[in-house]
């Protein structure tokens, strides 16, 4: 099989990286990896118990460290965690050696996933202002990868398949 470059995802928390990576996996035919399953796997424990046992410093560390291995791989779908692309060392390699899509959505929108889903630990105590402040500042962020894409007006197989269009035509 040709050797293509990984197909990565980022975007905030509750912009479908999971949903629409694995969609994606199975429309192209790839393995699909995501970086919080594996680390989950890894550690052992949740995300939310990293968080609250050791802290975030140390999620960072072993996010970083996960992600780099990943990212090493090829043929991939991989849908990083929502903060893995403000690294700089895990942005370097997404932006050299992947074909990268920032899902991106309006803020209420994602503001109102977040405040469903109660298992995020760096939003569960969060108010809105502050959500929108983060999504701000990570927009700045996320708008470096090489595609972004508009997914408000899009349903899911609508999304996947844009992506798969310019994944393939790359
Ligand atoms: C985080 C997003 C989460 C997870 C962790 C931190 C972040 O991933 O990695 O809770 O900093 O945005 P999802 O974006 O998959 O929820």
């Amino acid at each position: 099989m040709e050797s293509k470059k990984n197909l990565v995802l980022l975007g905030f928390m509750g912009s479908g990286k999971s949903t629409i990576g694995s969609l994606l996996a199975i429309k192209l035919n790839l393995d699909f990896i995501d970086v919080d399953h594996q680390l989950e796997k890894e550690e052992g424990i949740s995300i939310s118990k990293i968080f609250a046992v050791k802290g975030e410093k140390y999620f960072r560390k072993i996010e970083e460290k996960i992600s780099i291995k990943l990212l090493k791989l090829n043929n991939k779908v991989i849908s990083l965690g929502g903060g893995g692309f403000i690294n700089n060392n895990i942005q370097g390699i997404v932006l050299k050696d992947s074909v990268s899509f920032w899902l991106n959505w309006k803020n209420s929108t994602l503001v109102n996933r977040i405040k469903r889903n109660k298992k995020r630990p760096l939003t569960i105590n969060a108010n809105e202002k502050q959500l929108k402040k983060l999504i701000k500042e990570r927009s700045e962020v996320y708008y470096k990868a090489n595609y972004k894409i508009d997914c408000e007006n899009l349903d899911k197989n609508e999304i996947v398949q844009k992506i798969a269009n310019i994944y393939e035509n790359k």
